[in-house]
């Protein structure tokens, strides 16, 4: 049934303006000043509101496992959490496994996500081994599954990170073929070494993550992966940056106009590494990877925000639980009482990311609203090939769209988020700006508390080249 959403005032990455929008067979059918409503029609008032383009998250793990890990997060429960939160579409990942094709990784995760997911979602191929049949099939994945992107860890030795050279090749593959690599950059040979000296020194409570992971080794790596993607004459992506240390790389290579691009991720930019200095293992609450920084070095990333040195803000929704079998998930941060390293890394978000960097971005004045929607929304989506189905509010595309209340307030607790996490980084935080309606191609899966999505109704999109933004 169509749906009409009247004298809202209309954001995207370019526009501020107060009109109508006709939402019809899943996608924006028009946009006008008084447009007209048939008698099937469902007219949704939305004065007062902003209208923005549902947000686009290209960094979530859910249900994904890492060593004895798994995210307590299922596509069913985090899709819904996201959707709460504002957010549309995610890209995930599929992980390819040592010896096996990335088309099989492909295909693993849409039978994983299918039945679950209540919005629409991606995938980038986690690559754990190159030769040169993957190398055959990464070119398949782009051209004909719709998989442009493809992770790539330079940390994790023993486990998924890959040499330069496996790097270096995938780059020169995907780059001719419009893809794009991620890379996940930290030094992991020197990372492992200060973990075992740590260890040995009888140092095992999680404040050890932070202080043996320094900020120069993602400095180093990120360095590393810009020569890498020069040399490739390829395109690349840095996931989760959190250093001064890792932008100036970032910076230096896109004033020589070389196509590199970053996204951060809200915990870097409300946190920094003075949390690790709290006792006990409640600190475990706060062990990703790379971890918190200093202070300065969240300063420069709002700032570059603002500048474009990055481009956007995604999760890196990787939730674990702080309590031992909550929701009966077993192996979770606990994991690693007596040894930090063991501690799964990554931290919830997906549900927060929107309303956060909405209160703590415009209405502090660090970013302006036209660009608020640019980070979380628009350049995702062009990145990574979505562009312009998704990302923006126009005639044609997908009829995602979130009515946003900018005055109201509430206080995130996890008593009341949708995602499995027991806990949030932002409990007790009050915050200006509400998620009131999400519609998902055209169709109300959120209406202020109540939920009316459905697992199975998100659709996996495919995605066009990307890198080109
Ligand atoms: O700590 C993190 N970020 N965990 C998720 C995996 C990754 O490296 O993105
Ligand atoms: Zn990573
Ligand atoms: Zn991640
Ligand atoms: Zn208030």
């Amino acid at each position: 049934m169509p749906t009409l959403i009247r004298n809202g005032r209309i954001i995207t990455a370019v526009d501020d303006y107060v009109a109508d929008i006709l939402l019809e067979n899943g996608r924006i059918q028009a946009i006008g000043a008084s447009l007209s409503a048939g008698a099937d029609v469902t007219v949704v008032d939305a004065g007062g509101l902003y209208v923005l383009p549902g947000g686009v998250d290209c960094h979530t793990h859910m249900e994904n496992t890492f060593g004895d890990s798994t995210t307590c997060d299922t596509f069913e429960s985090g899709t819904k959490a996201a959707a709460f939160g504002g957010t549309t579409t995610i890209i995930d990942f599929a992980f390819q496994n040592k010896g096996t094709s990335p088309l099989e990784a492909i295909a693993r995760a849409q039978a994983t996500a299918g039945d679950k997911a209540s919005i629409d979602y991606g995938f980038h191929v986690i690559v754990t081994h190159v030769d040169d049949k993957v190398l055959e099939d990464m070119k398949v994945a782009i051209r004909h599954e719709g998989v442009s992107s493809f992770k790539m860890f330079m940390a994790y030795p023993n486990t998924v990170m890959v040499d330069d050279a496996a790097i270096f090749r995938a780059m020169r593959m995907v780059g001719q073929h419009g893809g794009m690599v991620a890379l996940h950059a930290e030094n992991g040979t020197i990372i492992e070494l200060l973990i075992k000296e740590a260890l040995e020194q009888g140092h095992t409570s999680p404040r050890y993550h932070g202080l043996t992971r320094p900020a120069l080794m993602e400095g180093e790596a990120t360095h590393r992966g810009i020569r890498l993607a020069e040399l490739a004459e390829a395109p690349v992506y840095f996931v989760h940056l959190s250093a001064k240390e890792a932008l100036k790389h970032v910076v230096e290579a896109r004033d020589l106009g070389i196509p590199v691009f970053a996204e951060t991720c809200p915990h870097y930019l409300f946190f920094d590494d003075s949390e690790y200095e709290k006792e006990g293992f409640d600190v475990a609450r706060y062990v990703m990877s790379p971890p918190l920084r200093d202070k300065e070095s969240q300063k420069a990333l709002w700032t570059a925000l603002k500048t474009d040195d990055l481009q956007l803000v995604s999760t890196d929704h990787c939730p674990f639980c702080m309590k031992e079998g909550h929701l009966g998930r077993v192996r979770q941060k606990p994991y690693g009482e007596d040894d930090f390293s063991r501690i799964p890394n990554g931290v919830p978000g997906v549900e927060t990311r929107m309303t956060v960097i909405y209160d703590g971005g415009v209405r502090q004045n660090r970013i302006t609203l036209n660009r608020f929607v640019e980070l979380t929304s628009t350049a995702p989506a062009k990145l990574f090939g979505l562009f312009p189905r998704k990302g923006t509010i126009a005639v044609g595309s997908d009829a995602d769209i979130v009515l946003f209340d900018p005055n109201e307030c509430h206080t995130i607790s996890a008593h009341t988020h949708h995602s499995n996490c027991d806990y949030t980084l932002f409990e007790g935080k009050h915050v200006h700006g509400r998620v009131k309606k999400v519609f998902l191609r055209g169709e109300l899966i959120v209406d202020g508390d109540s939920w009316l999505g459905r697992p199975g109704n998100g659709r996996f999109v495919k995605r066009g080249e990307v890198g080109g933004y």
